[in-house]
């Protein structure tokens, strides 16, 4: 099979990654999830006192990029490719509304938007990639061979997340999580660098009322026409 790249782009608790994790399955490519990378970038801050509620100090952070190293690696039991911080499966610690609340503030950062885009550039250098993030199709694909552009309302995103994040056995309100995708909204669009726009040339794909099945039908048809074209 033709190997392409496929940027799936959009808002927050989209679905992005369920789909992309499935279609990347049935092509038989390489899913990268790019907002875990900025997670992890958001865990790491975290833990060594760069980032809170008080203070930050993000100079430190900066200094410190180098020493930040990210892998994927596949998890057999959970059949999932999973994100590893200097080694550590943080897979699980990077999903928390903590990191949740500060990753939009650590993925504004030139330095490390910077960092991210050239590994993940790397990443899919021989094709055969399905990424989902914000700004695949613009900054880190713009020549990719298809692009989706994923929205739904923010009651139906929150909905979805309050669900995980209560499978998880976070204790969050709802009230908490429709605030956190808002807010992510307004500051993943209005970063100076790399914003969250669509490509123009990306489909635009809003699955308010559409289920896990219909959406993956139609990414999947669409996907395997790009490809045998
Ligand atoms: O997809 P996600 O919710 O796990 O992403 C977490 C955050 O990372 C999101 O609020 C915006 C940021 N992000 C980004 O700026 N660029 C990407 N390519 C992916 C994610």
């Amino acid at each position: 099979m033709r190997k392409i790249v496929i940027a799936i782009d959009g808002h927050s608790s989209t679905g992005k990654s369920t789909v992309a994790k499935r279609l990347a399955k049935a092509l038989e490519y390489v899913y990268v999830d790019t907002g875990a990378m900025y997670r992890a970038v958001t865990l790491y801050a975290l833990e060594h006192g760069c980032i809170s509620d008080s203070s930050d100090d993000l100079e430190t952070l900066i200094k410190s990029l180098d020493d930040i190293r990210l892998r994927f690696e596949y998890n057999p039991e959970t059949l999932q490719s999973e994100i590893h911080l200097n080694g550590e499966n943080v897979e699980h610690k990077i999903r928390t509304l903590e990191v949740s609340r500060y990753v939009s503030k650590i993925a504004a950062i030139p330095e490390v938007r910077k960092k991210l885009v050239e590994q993940q550039q790397e990443m899919g250098k021989e094709k055969g990639v399905v990424m989902d993030g914000r700004d695949i199709g613009t900054v880190v694909f713009p020549n990719a061979e298809l692009k989706f552009f994923m929205t739904a309302s923010a009651k139906k995103r929150a909905d979805r997340r309050f669900k995980e994040l209560l499978e998880r056995g976070e204790q969050v309100t709802y009230e908490e999580v429709l605030k956190n995708v808002q807010e992510r909204d307004m500051l993943d669009s209005s970063r100076t660098v790399s914003p969250l726009v669509k490509a123009e040339d990306a489909i635009p794909f809003d699955n308010t009322s559409m289920g896990h099945e219909e959406q993956f039908r139609i990414i999947h048809q669409k996907s395997l026409e790009v490809i045998n074209d």
